[in-house]
C-alpha cells in the first residue's frame, strides 16, 4: 500500500517541513497536482515548484497534470525531475502518443479518469499505463467527499487487471481509505485528510496504524 500525501492543501510557506513531517509519518509518495484553471476551475503550481520539491525530498514524486493538452508541458515537469507522469484521458486527443512519449522521457506514464468518465476510455492503453488513477472526485480542490461509485470503477478495473497499479484520489480519510483497498486500489491520495491535522506526522502515521492493526 502506497500513501501518496497531496501537498495542494499545504501550507506553501511551510512546504519543505510538511513534507518532511509526511515523510517521517511514513508516507510513500509525494503527490503534485497541477491545475490550470482551464480543465479544472482551479489554478495550483506548475514546473518550477515542483523542482523545488524534487530538491528537498527524495520521495518519488508523483505528478497529476489537470491541465487541458499536457503534450505541452510533460517535458518541463520531466525536467523537473518528478517520476510519475499522470495526465487524464479527457485533456488530450492521442493518449498512445502521450504515454509513451512520457516513458521516452524517462518517467512513468499514469492515465487518469474523471468520475463520469467511463472506464472503456482507457482499456485499450491499460498495458501501456504504468498506474491508472481513478478520481474519486470532480478534481479541482481538495476537501470534497468521495464518490461512492467511483469505487465500483476501482472494483471493475482490478478484475481486468490483478497487477495493475491502481491510484485513487479524492475523498480517502480513515474511514474511506479502508473501502477503496477493499475494491482494489493500491495507492492512496490522501490531502485534507492529512494536511488539515495539527501534527502532520501523526496524521500520517495514523494512516500506517491502523494498516498495521488490520493485519494483526
Ligand atoms: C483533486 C486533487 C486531489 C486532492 C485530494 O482535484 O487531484 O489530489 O487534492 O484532496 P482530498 O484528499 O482533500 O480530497
Ligand atoms: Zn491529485
Amino acid at each position: 500500500m502506497i500513501i501518496a500525501p497531496s501537498v495542494l492543501n499545504a501550507n506553501f510557506l511551510n512546504l519543505e517541513a510538511d513534507i518532511k513531517a509526511t515523510e517521517k509519518g511514513g508516507a510513500n509518495w509525494v503527490h503534485l497536482d497541477i491545475m490550470d484553471g482551464s480543465f479544472v476551475p482551479n489554478i495550483s503550481f506548475g514546473p518550477g515548484i515542483a523542482q523545488q520539491i524534487r530538491k528537498c525530498t527524495k520521495l518519488p514524486l508523483d505528478c497529476h497534470l489537470m491541465i487541458e493538452r499536457p503534450e505541452l508541458h510533460i517535458e518541463a515537469f520531466a525536467q523537473a525531475g518528478v517520476d510519475y507522469i499522470t495526465v487524464h484521458a479527457e485533456a488530450t486527443r492521442h493518449l498512445d502518443r502521450l504515454l509513451n512519449k512520457i516513458k521516452e522521457l524517462g518517467c512513468k506514464a499514469g492515465v487518469c479518469i474523471n468520475p463520469a468518465t467511463p472506464l472503456e476510455s482507457i482499456t485499450d492503453v491499460l498495458d501501456l499505463a504504468d498506474m491508472v488513477l481513478v478520481m474519486s472526485v470532480n478534481p479541482g480542490f481538495g476537501g470534497q467527499s468521495l464518490i461512492p461509485y467511483c469505487l465500483d470503477k476501482v472494483s471493475r478495473l482490478r478484475s481486468m487487471k490483478a497487477n495493475l497499479q491502481i491510484e485513487i484520489d479524492g475523498g480517502i480519510n480513515l474511514e474511506t481509505l479502508p473501502l477503496a483497498k477493499k475494491a482494489g486500489a493500491n495507492i492512496f491520495v490522501i490531502g485534507s485528510a492529512i494536511f488539515s491535522a495539527e501534527n502532520i506526522e501523526e496524521e500520517t502515521a495514523r494512516f500506517r496504524v491502523k494498516e498495521r492493526n488490520k493485519k494483526s
